[in-house]
């Protein structure tokens, strides 16, 4: 079985941060996203994946994925020259999968769980694709199942007005070839895209089975800020306990589980977890309050900070209190002769802000 791993696209929702870095790349708790895509099909024993890029962010997405090291992982980049849709995305990389089985994987998409069970059951039951569902308060956003009797599939929809169910589709399908037969029978949506929905609503109508696997643990879709902090802040809580690799000196106090990566220092500051410090980072006089992550090579001084995700080489400087915010690389963050109150931000790559 291959992987195919989805990180085309433009990331609207989460501008202006995406101006200038792939959504795909964002991180939480100190790790790209696509990175935990790639861990989840290599602990369900999928090595060979094709990752869709495009022209726009392809090259840094490639980087991050070479750069990271994984062992084992074969990564095959494919270009879709437009988001065209995720449909499109399957046409593109048809060379790629070739007549096999195949695990699409939406390089944005979050999910508390691996995916072991996922494969092993389509493994068990072969059916012409296996789509996983989950539960949401807001189905109108998603692509919708309905089902029908035992839990069958009776009907798909992409973001319906009036959706039929709460149960949206998850970012997470597996196909066998004869979704290729399906994607060529179905037309552009209203949104101008080839839609995988469409797709899959296509193979019902050819008669072949799909079967639903409902997911039980969380599921984050990573469109909007809230949504990214959100993310943080479950996987910040499933560090397990305090590791502290950098330096913390003994006017610093640290609080419930922390992370401090290797070069960081902690001077005179206190750090409250679930948190996590990357690597070469200066804390000095401040404090780190619960689910922040604190990208690598970034300064954080005078300050205090709290529930934010702060990317790497971003320097926070004399800041009364900063809180529920999304920072780019390379920002920079400092008091200027303003009145120093609660901040909360959300600013792209190389900014400068002075309040
Ligand atoms: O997140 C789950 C939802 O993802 C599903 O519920 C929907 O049924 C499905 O259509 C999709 O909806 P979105 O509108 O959220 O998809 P988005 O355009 O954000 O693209 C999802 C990922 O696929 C993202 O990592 C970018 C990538 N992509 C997207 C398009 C349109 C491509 O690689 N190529 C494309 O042409």
């Amino acid at each position: 079985m291959k992987g195919l791993i989805l990180s085309g696209g433009r990331g609207t929702r989460l501008r202006p941060l995406t101006y200038s870095l792939p959504k795909q790349l964002v991180s939480v708790a100190n790790k790209p996203i696509i990175h935990y895509v790639v861990e989840n099909l290599l602990e369900a024993g999928i090595e060979e994946m094709g990752v869709i890029i495009s022209p726009e962010t392809g090259q840094q997405v490639r980087k991050s994925l070479l750069d990271a090291g994984f062992q084992r992982a074969r990564f095959t980049f494919i270009l879709q020259e437009k988001p065209l849709g995720l449909a499109h995305a399957v046409k593109t990389a048809k060379d790629f999968l070739g007549n096999e089985n195949f695990v699409m994987y939406l390089g944005d998409n979050l999910i508390g769980s691996g995916i072991k069970d996922f494969v092993e059951e389509f493994k068990r039951t072969a059916p012409a694709a296996l789509i996983l569902l989950k539960e949401v308060e807001d189905p109108r956003l998603f692509g919708v199942a309905e089902l029908g009797e035992g839990g069958k599939i009776v009907r798909l929809v992409e973001k319906p007005e009036s959706p039929p169910s709460n149960l949206a589709l998850v970012g997470v399908y597996i196909f066998s070839p004869q979704v290729h037969l399906a994607v060529e029978r179905i037309r552009p949506s209203w949104r101008g895209e080839l839609e995988i929905t469409d797709a899959i609503q296509e193979l019902i109508n050819m008669g072949l089975e799909v079967r639903a696997h409902i997911l039980q643990r969380w599921w984050l879709d990573t469109g909007k800020k809230d949504d990214m902090l959100e993310a943080n802040r479950v996987v910040l809580d499933e560090i397990r306990k305090t590791r502290i690799s950098g330096e913390v000196d003994e006017n610093s106090t640290i609080n419930g589980r922390v992370v401090v990566e290797e070069g960081a220092r902690i001077i005179g500051s206190k750090i409250r977890g679930p948190a996590i410090i990357g690597k070469r980072t200066v804390v000095e006089n401040s404090f780190i309050g619960p689910y922040t992550s604190i990208g690598e090579g970034c300064l954080i001084k005078n300050s205090c900070v709290e529930y934010s995700v702060i990317l790497p080489e971003t320097e926070v400087i004399d800041i009364e209190r900063m809180e529920e915010s999304l920072v780019g690389r390379r920002a920079i963050i400092k008091k200027g002769s303003g009145v120093n109150r609660a901040l909360k931000v959300m600013i792209g790559d190389d900014s400068s802000l002075e309040i």
